[in-house]
């Protein structure tokens, strides 16, 4: 049985919380968080999850549990690894390290990160739970066959669309590292590359050719959105960061040379019932596509009774309404992927292993972000073949994440 440490205990520690609940060999032993942690204790408890020890720093959980996660804020994550990586050099024995999407801010963070993981050698996760949405494995398993007699997918769309983020921190993106772009991009990229990578073969399969994109501030510089921000702290007239982005990036295959195309779509301006997540694979006489909100179950709550609505986000993440016919998604823990990202993270760690994601792949995912900055605010195709542009990226801050976002995003 793992002993689970949470570093974090806010809006995604409360889904992974959710999500335990449904994974074998896990007990939730500690939570460590300016915020939240008391309650997400309490939580845990009564779900039968364990009794988790609310403790005052990393390096305490770190000597309570096998595995420590980092559901922390973006800002946060180089100060917790290095916390993690004291507390091991000085007896604590973790069997495994977790990070949530996205790994850093860019690659100079990400490398600290990846290269801390590997000197502490210690099994590590990335949690890029969309790899492991069950419509999407089990899509890929059921065209396995397919895909081996007609060859693999060459187009693949893949989106993730809200109304904006829940917490400021989210806004600012000299806290968070950009805006959609940075905070959900790193999930569309991540699946449309897993959707063109052949089945059998590891999700670093793929080698990135090139990328394109667009960014803009569309719908929060202007009023009233522009001010609803302000109202938080947050300044879009001075520090904007993009609420639209579309990026195309073109892969290759190095075994069989042939190439296929990921266009990944995000915004901040999805004024619908909630959280959308879209995908669509397209192989040579074959297809799949995946839509999160296409749901079996539904409610109807009239004005009259709208009055007595609990809370609209229990039927479906960033539910925008709590009356009228709404959507809901009975296990959302299930359906976006947590519960199998869970499972396939304790197996590894089970035989000493890296997961199916580790630090790398989240490396590789903020490079292909970078490149995604760096097309937008050039107006150019990044060739990713050029050793040059890599070395380049290595040390790119983008300047929406410098603050200097008036440069390059119209309002
Ligand atoms: N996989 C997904 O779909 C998904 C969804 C939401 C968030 N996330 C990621 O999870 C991370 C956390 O996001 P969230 O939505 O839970 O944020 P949040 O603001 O809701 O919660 C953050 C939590 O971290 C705590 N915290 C802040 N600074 C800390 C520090 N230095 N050390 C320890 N704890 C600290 C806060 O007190 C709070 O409990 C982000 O990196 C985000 O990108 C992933």
């Amino acid at each position: 049985m793992f002993k689970i440490g949470m570093i974090g205990a806010g809006f995604v520690a409360g889904f992974h919380t959710r999500a335990l609940q449904s994974v074998r060999g896990a007990q939730f032993a500690a939570v460590c968080a300016p915020k939240g942690a008391p309650e997400l204790a309490k939580t845990a408890r009564e779900a039968g999850l364990g009794d988790p020890r609310v403790c005052e720093t990393v390096t305490e959980l770190c000597s309570v549990v096998d595995i420590a996660c980092i559901f922390a804020p973006n800002p946060a994550r180089v100060e917790i690894m290095r916390e993690i990586a004291k507390a091991c050099e000085n007896g604590a024995k973790l069997k495994g390290i977790i990070c949530e999407k996205p790994l850093a801010r860019n690659l100079k963070e990400a490398d600290i990160l990846a290269r801390m993981a590997r000197a502490l050698r210690v099994p590590n996760a990335y949690f890029e739970n969309q790899l492991h949405m069950p419509s999407v494995t089990q899509a890929r398993r059921q065209l396995a066959a397919v895909e081996e007699a007609m060859g693999p997918v060459h187009l693949a769309r893949s989106a993730e669309e809200h109304g904006g983020p829940h917490e400021s921190w989210f806004w600012d993106p000299t806290t968070q590292g950009g805006g959609v772009c940075c905070d959900m991009g790193c999930h569309s990229i991540a699946v449309g590359m897993y959707m063109l990578t052949p089945a059998g073969k590891p999700p670093d399969h793929l080698t990135p050719v090139s990328v394109t994109a667009n960014m803009a501030l569309l719908k929060w510089g202007k009023e009233p959105w522009i001010s609803r921000l302000a109202e938080r702290g947050v300044d879009y007239s001075k520090t904007p960061a993009e609420d639209y982005s579309n990026v195309t990036i073109e892969f290759k295959d190095g075994d069989s040379g042939i190439r296929g195309v990921a266009q990944a779509t995000n915004s901040w301006m999805y004024d619908a019932p909630g959280l959308r997540l879209l995908m669509e694979a397209f192989g040579p006489g074959y297809s799949y596509s995946v839509d999160s909100l296409s749901s079996p179950a539904g409610l109807f709550i009239s004005d009259a009774a709208a009055a007595a609505v609990a809370d609209a986000e229990l039927a479906l993440e960033k539910a925008q309404a709590s009356r009228g016919s709404l959507i809901l998604q009975p296990n959302e823990a299930d359906l976006y992927g947590y519960v199998a990202e869970w499972r396939d993270a304790l197996a590894a760690f089970k035989k000493g292993r890296d997961a199916m994601l580790n630090f790398e792949y989240g490396r590789l995912v903020t490079m292909l972000v970078m490149a995604a900055y760096m097309a937008h605010e050039t107006r150019r195709t990044i060739n990713l073949t050029d050793a040059a542009v890599l070395e380049k990226l290595e040390t790119y801050v983008p300047l929406i994440q410098q603050g200097k976002g008036q440069r390059v995003l119209f309002r």
